[in-house]
Parts: structure tokens; sequence; C-alpha cells
């Protein structure tokens, strides 16, 4: 049975590519909302709806377990979804936090990821809960998954936006950033200079497919990713294609998400 992923747009490739080096056999199958892409500035609500219509294909595929690779989705909507979606769910916060605790060591944690995943509290709602003495920095930064799309993965531009945003958090002398959203792998290399090397970087795509090697079984068979688009996949696809490696992808295909009731 194929694991099915997926994310509001192509950016959770970042989370398909960490699953298949952690589980290489493993089928996936991906669906990525490009229709409807962003999903960091719409309403819970809204993003509840459209996650449920993914799940419902998804499954209607063979989906035995399913991760809600968009960090925007994982915060505002799994918990409504996992009381109807009848298959094991697994968003990015869960794991994200799982990752903060494994860095050990005490102080404040910052938390980078859309208008909507900072907004709805979820990761520090989380962090707080395990660790309540813990100051918890959250900033919405909208403008580097439009740099990560246009390719500026690098260059002065890019990294005074970085700068720019991360600015209130080095000045508490965070330990931890946590990338909570899909694109944010891509800019390790600006955060890294940036920050420098004191602070350490959770990836919600790596954290997310150490945290499922437990429940994980090992297949024989060389795992295939199929992936499924409600639109054109564009341009960052060839970016987010080089990422993965070379001759990943085993098909792509346009697919046209029914409303579930
Ligand atoms: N995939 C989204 C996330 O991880 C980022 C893009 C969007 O806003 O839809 O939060």
């Amino acid at each position: 049975m194929p694991l099915g992923v997926f994310d509001s747009g192509i950016g959770g490739l970042t989370v398909v590519r960490a699953l298949r080096s952690a589980f290489p056999r493993r089928d996936i199958l991906y669906v990525g909302d490009t229709a409807r892409v962003p999903y960091g500035n719409k309403s819970a609500e809204t993003v509840t709806t459209y996650s449920r219509e993914i799940i419902h294909f998804l499954k209607k595929k063979g989906a035995d377990r399913i991760v809600v690779a968009c960090n925007t989705a994982s915060a505002l909507a799994v918990g409504k979804l996992r009381e109807s979606a009848a298959v094991p769910l697994h968003g990015m916060i869960e794991s994200g936090v799982e990752a903060v605790l494994a860095v050990g060591g005490d102080g404040p944690v910052g938390v980078i990821g859309t208008a909507a995943t900072v907004a709805s509290g979820a990761y520090q709602a989380a962090l707080s809960h395990v660790r309540p003495e813990w100051k918890i920095l959250a900033q919405p930064t909208p403008l580097l998954a439009a740099l990560v799309e246009e390719s500026w993965l690098e260059g002065e531009v890019t990294e005074k936006v970085v700068r720019h945003y991360l600015e209130p958090m080095m000045r508490e002398k965070i330990r931890v950033l946590v990338l909570a959203c899909t694109h944010y792998p891509l800019l390790k290399g600006v955060f890294r200079k940036v920050l420098g090397s004191e602070v350490a970087l959770v990836d919600s795509s790596e954290a997310c497919a150490k945290s499922l090697e437990s429940t994980e079984t090992k297949v024989l068979e060389k795992g295939e990713l199929k992936i499924y688009l409600s639109d054109e996949p564009g341009p960052f696809f060839g970016r987010v294609e080089n990422f993965l490696g070379s001759g990943s992808v085993g098909s792509i295909q346009r697919i046209v998400l029914e409303s579930v009731g």
C-alpha cells in the first residue's frame, strides 16, 4: 500500500525527498494542490475543506497512511481531519517539536512559517505544552516562499530579507530555529549564513521522516513516486525536481479534486 503525502503545492516535495531517503522502497502518492496554492493566507475552514478533498482522493488511490506535508494544513486542520480520516495522519508539528527536544538544552526557540501557521499558534502551543518555561518567538515570513519559488535561494536580497525577519529572534539569542514551511529547506544555506553555526536548524521535512521510522515497515521492491497536481506544475517544479534528484519522479498526472460533504 502506498504512503500518501500532500501539500498546497509542490513545495511539499521537500518532505517527499526526506521520506524517500528514509524509506527508499515505499511507494509514494503525492498530491500538490497547485490550483489553489497558497494555503498560507487562507482560513482554517478553507484549508480544512481542501485537505479533506485531498485525503479522500489519496484514500481512494489506496494510501494506508497520509503525511500532511503542508505546515499550514498541519497547523490549521490536522485535528479536524483526524476525526474523519480513518487512516493514520501525520502532521508536521508533533515531529517538529520532537526534533526541537532532540536538540537538547534550554532557551528561546524561534519558529518561522506562513502567516496562517504562525497566527494559528499551533507550534507555540505544542512547544509551550512540553516546555512551559521556554520563550517561543514566532515570526511569519511570507516573502520567503515567494523567493524560493523564484529560485532566489542565495544572494544579497534574500540574505537581507532573511536577516530582517530573523533579527528580533537573534537579539533574543534563539538556540533553535524551526523551519515550519515546506519551502524553507531550500534556504538552509542562507539561514546558516545569517544565524551562524550556534543556532540549530530544525527542518520539519527531516523531522517528519524521522518520526515515521518506528511505524514504517521495510518492503523489498523499489518504491515509486506518483505525483498528482490539480493544475499546471509551474516553473518552480523544475527546481524541486532537481532537489529530489534525477529520475525520482515516476509519473505526473493532472487531477480534479471532488468536493466531499
Ligand atoms: N506549503 C505551505 C506550508 O508549508 C507553504 C505554501 C503555502 O502557503 O501554501 O505552510
